[in-house]
C-alpha cells in the first residue's frame, strides 16, 4: 500500500476525517504516517496499528519522502509548508481542507459526488493541489447539486443558518457555556410559573449585553442571537463567505467567465452545532415541475434526499438536528414561488464537519489511492 502523511488528525475536522476512515476500513488500504506540530516522538494514534512514532509536522525532510498528504491543520500552516514543499519540488499530492489554496488555479476543490469529471481531468493534467470546498458551498451543492449538473440554474440567493463549529472547537463551547450562563441567570424566575416573563427578558438581555458572558470567539453573544456576518469584510459590502458562494461553486462545477452561474447572497451564523442550513431562492432556465425537481435532486446522488414539503416532514427531517451526524443532506421545502413559475424556492441542510469538511478529503484520498 501506499504511504500517506496526515497533518491536525487531531483536530475537530481531522478527528471526524479519522472516525469516518476507521468506520470505513480505509486504513486497510494505505500505510498512514502521522505528523504533528507539537508532539513528535508520541506513539501513533491506536486506530492505526503498526504506524511509526508521530513526525514532526515542520520536518519538510519527513513530509518530502510522501507521495500523499492529507492536512487538516489549518490554512496557518498550510501557508508555513506547502511553498516550501513545492519550491524543493515535491510533487506528490496535497489534499487539504483549509481555504488557503481553494481558489488558486494550481488548485481543484474536491467534491467528488458534484465534479468527479473535473477531479479526473485535473489528475491527468498533472494538478497536484486538491482542497476542500467551503462547507456551505459543499453542502448547498450535495443537496442541490442535480439542478447545477444539469444547466437548470440561471442563478441563486441563498440565505444561509450557520452553525457554530464553522468557527471552530471554541466557539462550539462558547455557544454552550452562553447558553448555560443565560439559563443561570433567570433560573430562580424559570422555575416559577408566576414569574413575569418580561422580567425573563430583561435579565436575559442585560446578561447579553453585560460583561459576564463570554463571547471571546464570536465577538458578541451568539446564544439567543445570532450574527449576521461570516469571515472577513470585503469593503465591498460583501463578507469573505459570501463571496465565496459564487467563486467556489462555479470553480467546483468547472465554469468560468460567461458560462459563470451567479450565487450570491447572505450569510448568518446561529446557535445550531454542527449542521449548516440554507434557503435558496433559485431561478431555474426551465418551468421544470416540482415533481420533475424532485426526482432530479433525488437521482442526482445516493446522499441527497428529498423531503416532501409538509409541516411534518419539514419539523421532522429538515433541521440541524436531523442532518447532524449523518452523511444525508435533506432537501424540502420545495415550491414555485409567487415571482413566477421559473422562480423556486428550496431549504437544505448538511453536518459541516462531514459533507461539509472531512467526507470530501476521504474520498478525493481514495480516488487518489486508486
Ligand atoms: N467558513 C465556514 C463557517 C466554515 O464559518 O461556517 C468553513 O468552511
Amino acid at each position: 500500500p501506499q504511504a500517506v502523511g496526515f497533518v491536525g488528525y487531531r483536530g475537530m475536522v481531522g478527528s471526524v476525517l479519522m472516525q469516518r476512515m476507521v468506520d470505513e476500513g480505509d486504513f486497510a488500504h494505505l500505510d498512514p504516517v502521522f505528523f504533528s506540530t507539537s508532539q513528535a516522538g508520541a506513539a501513533a494514534p491506536s486506530f492505526a496499528a503498526g504506524a511509526p512514532a508521530l513526525k514532526d509536522a515542520y520536518d519538510l525532510d519527513e513530509l518530502a519522502k510522501l507521495p500523499i498528504i492529507v492536512t487538516a491543520q489549518g490554512g496557518d500552516y498550510t501557508s508555513a509548508v506547502h511553498p516550501k514543499l513545492r519550491e524543493r519540488g515535491w510533487d506528490g499530492l496535497w489534499i487539504d481542507a483549509a481555504s488557503t489554496l481553494r481558489v488558486k488555479d494550481s488548485s481543484i476543490i474536491v467534491l467528488d459526488p458534484v465534479n468527479r469529471d473535473v477531479i479526473d481531468a485535473g489528475l491527468a493534467s498533472g494538478i497536484k493541489d486538491y482542497i476542500g470546498g467551503n462547507c456551505t458551498v459543499s453542502c448547498m451543492l450535495m443537496g442541490l447539486g442535480g439542478l447545477f449538473k444539469n444547466g437548470l440554474v440561471e442563478w441563486a440567493t441563498s440565505m444561509t443558518y450557520q452553525a457554530a463549529s464553522g468557527g471552530g472547537a471554541r466557539h462550539m463551547r462558547e455557544l454552550l457555556t452562553q447558553f448555560g450562563d443565560l439559563n443561570a441567570a433567570v433560573a430562580p424566575e424559570l422555575a416559577d410559573p408566576a414569574s413575569a416573563i418580561l422580567e425573563i427578558d430583561r435579565k436575559i438581555l442585560a446578561a447579553q449585553r453585560g460583561d459576564a458572558l463570554d463571547s471571546s470567539q464570536f465577538g458578541v453573544p451568539l446564544a439567543g442571537n445570532l450574527i449576521p456576518w461570516i469571515d472577513a469584510d470585503l469593503g465591498n459590502g460583501q463578507s469573505k463567505e459570501e463571496w465565496k458562494a459564487g467563486v467556489e461553486t462555479n470553480k467546483i462545477l468547472g465554469r468560468s467567465g460567461e458560462d459563470s452561474i451567479v450565487v450570491d447572497g447572505l450569510c448568518v451564523r446561529i446557535g445550531a452545532m454542527r449542521s449548516h442550513s440554507q434557503a435558496l431562492t433559485i431561478k431555474l432556465t426551465e418551468d421544470l415541475s416540482i415533481e420533475e425537481i424532485s426526482r432530479i435532486l433525488d437521482e442526482d446522488n445516493e446522499w441527497s434526499k428529498v423531503v416532501p414539503n409538509t409541516k411534518e416532514d419539514s419539523m421532522r427531517d429538515l433541521t440541524p438536528v436531523a442532518a447532524s451526524g449523518t452523511l444525508t443532506v435533506p432537501v424540502g421545502r420545495l415550491r414555485k414561488l409567487e415571482m413566477g413559475p421559473q422562480y423556486l424556492s428550496a431549504f437544505t441542510v448538511g453536518d459541516q464537519l462531514l459533507w461539509g469538511a472531512a467526507e470530501p478529503l476521504r474520498r478525493m484520498l481514495l480516488i487518489a489511492l486508486g
